[in-house]
């Protein structure tokens, strides 16, 4: 053969490759879009970079409108989806560097945050898509902060005893919090709140209440609530599946502790409703929310947070796949499982007196058709999963509040 033959063929070798790499990366892009288009009801661009993030089939239920498909091609969507996905490197928790054939050369960063909420958008069965850019302005004044502390005599129990000067010092780091604060607190510790804001020269952005647990409207029920635990305690009506470790536990044993832990929605109804500080969002922290420890909490203890408007928001614990719908419950009644914190809530005057009416009737129903209490957890579970509209649940660890809301 002559040299110009050869090039001949060598161009046209080089030429059906080409052609070659262009229909097979076409047949690629075209079944990825195609892929994250057919998985996506109500496609967003921010979802789409959510969707090259995660290895997980449960995860993907939740894009994939199974009404219209039969189970196999469900799954062939599902391993289609997840083969153009790569995750080439997880640093650590807050950050996930992720790949796809979609971008193929571009990495792109996404927080945990980022991807619970347009988890949660997405995740929303209607057609109620949450304007994620609804938070009150820059401008508004700040929330007012609510906690409380009351001795129920922990410092004395067998199991989980904590003084209340352990308290003290855990609550000190909350006090220091540069906000408007309302404390519901009994006489152990109402000087503490009120020279501790006094040092800290925030006595004018302070209301305490002095109050005792009879003050408390879930109180008339404490009968009741010691009459459940007791039953159960002595095996009358301890039921098989429960696990019995939890038999230690302050909410299987302490009607104070469910009167306490069950009144937050109570004390954040009770701030919202005489508002002393004329503020539109109110936050609860547990008094030892943040456990004492200055990490936890942000720099100069400054923190200027926004709250989504007429919702309550609050951290879920357990990973981001984890739907909180399939929490009923019979899942977590006396069960060592935590799905939501209890420890931070956050939201406007309409989100948390709302809040308080649905969980007040939660709490009255469950003492009283079901012959059970539990944490505040369960129960807010129990209303995320009834009135989602009403919740903005980010993803996050206990003591996340302060980096999730800025
Ligand atoms: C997506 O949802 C929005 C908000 O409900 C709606 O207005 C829009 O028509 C939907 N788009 C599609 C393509 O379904
Ligand atoms: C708080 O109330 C108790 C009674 O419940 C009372 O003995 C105590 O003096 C009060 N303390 C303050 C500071 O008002
Ligand atoms: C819990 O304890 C009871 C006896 O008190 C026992 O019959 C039951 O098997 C235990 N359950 C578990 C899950 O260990
Ligand atoms: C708030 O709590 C205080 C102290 O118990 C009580 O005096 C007041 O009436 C309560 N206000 C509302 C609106 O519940």
């Amino acid at each position: 053969m002559s040299p110009r033959i050869n090039s001949k063929v060598g161009a046209f070798v080089l030429a059906l490759f080409i052609l070659h790499l262009i229909v097979i990366l076409s047949i690629i892009k075209y079944f990825t879009i195609a892929a994250v288009n057919r998985g996506l009801k109500n496609e967003t661009s921010r979802i789409r970079v959510l969707s090259t993030g995660f290895k997980n089939h449960d995860f993907w239920e939740n894009f994939i409108d199974s009404s219209e498909e039969d189970e196999d091609e469900l799954e062939e969507r599902k391993t289609e989806l997840l083969s153009t996905i790569k995750v080439v490197n997880s640093k650590d928790e807050d950050e996930y560097e992720i790949t796809g054939p979609l971008l193929t050369t571009t990495k792109i960063h996404i927080t945990p945050i980022q991807i619970w909420t347009s988890y949660q958008t997405s995740h929303e069965t209607t057609n109620r898509v949450q304007d994620l850019t609804t938070t009150t302005p820059a401008t508004e004044k700040l929330p007012t902060l609510v906690t409380a502390l009351l001795d129920i005599g922990r410092g004395k129990w067998r199991y989980y005893a904590r003084t209340i000067s352990i308290y003290h010092n855990y609550m000190f780091h909350v006090l220091s919090l540069k906000l408007p604060l309302v404390a519901f607190v009994d006489e152990h510790s109402y000087e503490f709140v009120l020279k501790t804001r006094e040092k800290l020269g925030m006595l004018d952005q302070t209301k305490i209440w002095n109050i005792t647990l009879e003050d408390l409207p879930l109180y008339r029920h404490i009968n009741v609530i010691r009459g459940i635990l007791e039953n159960e305690l002595t095996g009358r009506r301890w039921q098989d599946n429960w696990d019995n470790a939890t038999q230690t536990h302050p909410e299987a044993r302490s009607p104070e502790y469910d009167l306490v832990v069950n009144s937050k929605p109570y004390f954040l109804y009770n701030a919202s409703t005489e508002n002393p500080f004329d503020t539109s969002n109110f936050i609860w922290l547990d008094a030892g929310y943040g456990q004492g420890k200055p990490k936890n909490f942000p720099d100069e203890y400054i923190w200027e947070p926004n709250f989504p408007k007429d919702k309550v928001s609050l951290t879920k614990i357990t990973p981001f796949y984890d739907p909180i719908t399939r929490y009923t419950i019979d899942k977590l009644y006396r069960q060592d499982w935590s799905v939501v914190s209890g420890g931070f809530l956050a939201g406007n005057k309409q989100a948390v007196q709302r809040y308080y009416r649905y969980y007040h009737w939660k709490v009255v129903e469950l003492l009283f058709k079901h012959q059970m209490i539990d944490d505040d957890q369960t129960i807010l579970v129990m209303l995320i999963n009834e009135y989602p509209e009403l919740f903005n649940v980010l993803h996050g660890g206990w003591f996340d509040a302060f980096k999730l809301f800025q």
